[in-house]
């Protein structure tokens, strides 16, 4: 990025007391202008502690409104309001209320893609790095996970003493990654070790060397003494990848590993925000949510943050 818009952001950050947190797969110039980068477990943590009067969400809206709920007297704003994850909107609470009323001993876990009505009447939320510990933590013996069923799998095989009731929800971007695609890019690259996030299908995931979230596959690959990877997630990653591993070379499987509501963020998008709002938060829509909706999933939320310890 040139230096000169460079330090106009940053000023414009000062200014108006604004703090910028990105999401691995959002473009590498906005990474790099970020105050913090990582996957959407830690991002829901930093945005706790950040002393900042407005956090700015380079990522989807699911990320924005977890940011609000556990900060409700924050004003969040979105670097693209319609950047939004298909995969939160694929349960609904009748459902939920469905289940529940079908189980004893019943514990709704949400995947944190989901929306903020879907926190509201769920029991715990989970990130793709925390699932295993927090539903190993929860006391209830039958477990309903939504949305994700990839994720919701994975989780069952990790933790065998729970019984799972799964929904049919899914990511566009990691179904389209293929175990016939996988298998060819393992045949090009013999050598390579295969990195896969769990929202991949089953194939893909028993193909792989190594499963996590997006931040666990970067340390991953970090830490390794391999030279060589194949990543099977979200093309933003390689970005962080790169700089912090240059010597090393990563491969991707196909050519969709684009999730086209993260790329919706751009740096243009991140500066023309930062102009519009002012130093208390007005200028720009912000994430409004109830009262009743903040209050109900932040118990879920607060929940995810206290069982991951
Ligand atoms: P992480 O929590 O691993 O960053 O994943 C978020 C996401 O949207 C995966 O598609
Ligand atoms: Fe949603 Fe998939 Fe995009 Fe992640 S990569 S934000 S789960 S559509």
């Amino acid at each position: 990025m040139e230096a000169e818009r460079a330090k106009r952001i940053k000023e414009l950050q000062k200014e108006k007391d604004v703090v910028i947190l990105a999401h691995y797969y959002v473009d590498g110039e906005v990474q790099e202008i970020a105050d913090y980068v990582g996957d959407s477990f830690y991002l829901s943590k930093v945005a706790t502690k950040v002393p900042q009067r407005n956090i700015l969400f380079a990522g989807v809206t699911f990320m924005g409104e977890s940011a609000k709920i556990l900060n409700p007297e924050k004003t969040v704003v979105m670097a693209d309001e319609s950047a939004d994850c298909p995969m939160a909107h694929m349960v609904t609470p009748e459902r939920i209320a469905e289940v529940r009323a079908e189980h004893d001993d019943l514990a709704v876990v949400c995947y944190v893609n989901s929306t903020a009505e879907i926190k509201a009447v769920s029991d715990v939320c989970v990130t793709s790095s925390n699932a295993v510990r927090v539903v190993k933590n929860i006391p209830q013996k039958n477990i309903f996970f939504v949305p994700d069923n990839n994720l919701g799998r994975y989780v069952a095989e990790m933790v065998p003493e729970k019984n799972f009731i799964f929904h049919d929800g899914f990511c566009h971007v990691h179904k389209s990654i293929l175990a016939a695609e996988l298998r060819a890019a393992k045949e090009a690259q013999p050598d390579a070790l295969v990195l896969t996030h769990p929202e991949c299908t089953q194939d893909v995931v028993e193909m792989s060397d190594f499963v996590g979230s997006t931040s666990e596959i970067i340390d991953f690959a970090t830490e390794s003494d391999a030279k060589k990877f194949i990543i099977c997630t979200e093309m933003g990653v390689f970005f962080e990848l790169q700089q912090k591993n240059p010597e090393k070379k990563f491969y991707s499987v196909g050519h969709r590993q684009f999730c086209p509501n993260m790329k919706k963020v751009t740096i243009d998008k991140v500066e023309a925000v930062l102009n519009r709002l002012t130093a208390d938060g007005k200028g720009v829509d912000d994430i409004v949510l109830s009262d009743e909706i903040i209050e109900r999933a932040g118990i879920p939320l607060q929940r995810m943050l206290e069982l991951a310890e």
